[in-house]
This record gives C-alpha cells, sequence and structure tokens, in this order.
C-alpha cells in the first residue's frame, strides 16, 4: 500500500489553528514560520499529492502547484478548477492513488481528515512542526479517539524556534 504521512504546525501548546472568533478558519499560513513551509512544500512536492477537507483547502484558496491536490468535500460540492474533489473512504482513495503511480501521499488536514486517515490505520509517519506560538484554545490535530503507538525516528531544528519532530507509526 502506498505510504501516507500526516504533515501538520503546531503550537507550542499543541493547537493547528486558533479557536475561531466569528466562524472563520485561520489561515496556518498567517502563524507558522518560514522554516515551516519550505519543509512543507519539500515534502509534498516529494509526495506529488496532497489530501486535504474542503475547510482546509478554502483557507489556502488555490490549488498548490506541482502536487496533485484531492479535496474531500460532500456530494455535490461544486467543482474547483486544478482540484479533485472527493468522497471515496480512505483505504479507496490511496489504493487508487497507487495504480495511479504515486508512492506517497501526503494528508495535509484538517483535523476532519487528519483523523479519518488515522482512524483508518493508514498513516505511516506523522510530521510535526512546533512553532513558538501558544494559542490557549483552538483545534487539536484529532478530533476522536486514538490508540496509537509512534516511535520518535527524527528531530530537527530548522531554525533557532521551530522543532520539527518525525514519528513513525508502529503497526500492530
Ligand atoms: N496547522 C496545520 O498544520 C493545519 C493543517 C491543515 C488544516 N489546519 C486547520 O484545520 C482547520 C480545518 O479543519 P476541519 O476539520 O474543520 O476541516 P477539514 O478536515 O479541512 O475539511 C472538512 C471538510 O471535508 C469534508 N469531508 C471530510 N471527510 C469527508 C468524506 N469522507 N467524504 C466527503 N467529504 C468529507 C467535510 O464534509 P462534511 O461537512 O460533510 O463533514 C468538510 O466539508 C482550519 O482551521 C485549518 O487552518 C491546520
Amino acid at each position: 500500500m502506498i505510504n501516507a504521512f500526516i504533515i501538520v504546525a503546531h503550537t507550542a501548546d499543541g493547537f493547528i489553528a486558533p479557536a475561531s472568533k466569528d466562524g472563520q478558519a485561520v489561515p496556518s499560513t498567517v502563524w507558522t514560520s518560514g522554516a515551516d513551509k519550505k519543509h512543507f512544500i519539500e515534502l509534498t512536492k516529494k509526495a506529488g499529492v496532497i489530501i486535504m477537507g474542503l475547510n482546509t483547502y478554502y483557507t489556502i484558496g488555490k490549488p498548490l502547484p506541482k502536487r496533485l491536490n484531492i479535496v474531500y468535500a460532500p456530494a455535490g460540492t461544486a467543482p474547483i478548477d486544478g482540484v479533485e474533489m472527493t468522497d471515496k473512504a480512505p483505504t479507496e482513495l490511496l489504493a487508487d492513488l497507487e495504480k495511479r503511480g504515486f508512492s506517497e501521499a501526503a494528508i495535509c488536514g484538517g483535523s476532519t481528515v487528519y483523523t479519518m486517515f488515522a482512524k483508518a490505520g493508514l498513516v505511516d509517519r506523522i510530521y510535526i512542526t512546533i512553532e513558538p506560538k501558544l494559542f490557549g484554545k483552538g483545534m487539536t490535530i484529532f478530533n476522536d479517539s486514538l490508540d496509537l503507538n509512534l516511535s520518535l525516528s527524527n528531530i530537527t531544528r530548522p531554525s533557532d524556534d521551530v522543532l520539527i519532530l518525525e514519528y513513525k507509526v508502529k503497526k500492530n
């Protein structure tokens, strides 16, 4: 099966997005570092395919170039140029991507999509960037219970204030 990894930026207090004041999601690019953006571009371009939910897509607002953009959206959502909409089960989607020649897929959030792939047992690696930021309240990476065991396979410190942790998900 294709290798799927989660890539996420966290505040030091464990949030992936601030609490919404007006129902509008805040794009991660507003608060993440240049080091995280570079890391995200490198890994996602290497994979060649990014998978995200519609809410996350709206915070980005355009397809990311040089990568296949797959967006989870409810059936009937209006098509978006440069994006493949899907509502397939995660296993089916990854099998389909494998048939199309991909060997890796980047799971790019948000919480709904991270949780769906993690609960399906389809995540092989997790990259967490720890940003020097606190939100106090907000959205966490997962929105449901999980029981996954990890091994810490790499730590990088691309700048004084930023850490990138790479975990492997232990398969039972
Ligand atoms: N810090 C980071 O690294 C990072 C990364 C990515 C995103 N984020 C943040 O995460 C937030 C968005 O997360 P979110 O959980 O609200 O939304 P999301 O995961 O981005 O997207 C949810 C959307 O995907 C649809 N969807 C999910 N599973 C589906 C399925 N199996 N079939 C069809 N449609 C499906 C949902 O449809 P339904 O409405 O029908 O459920 C909903 O429209 C934003 O604030 C964003 O900034 C942070």
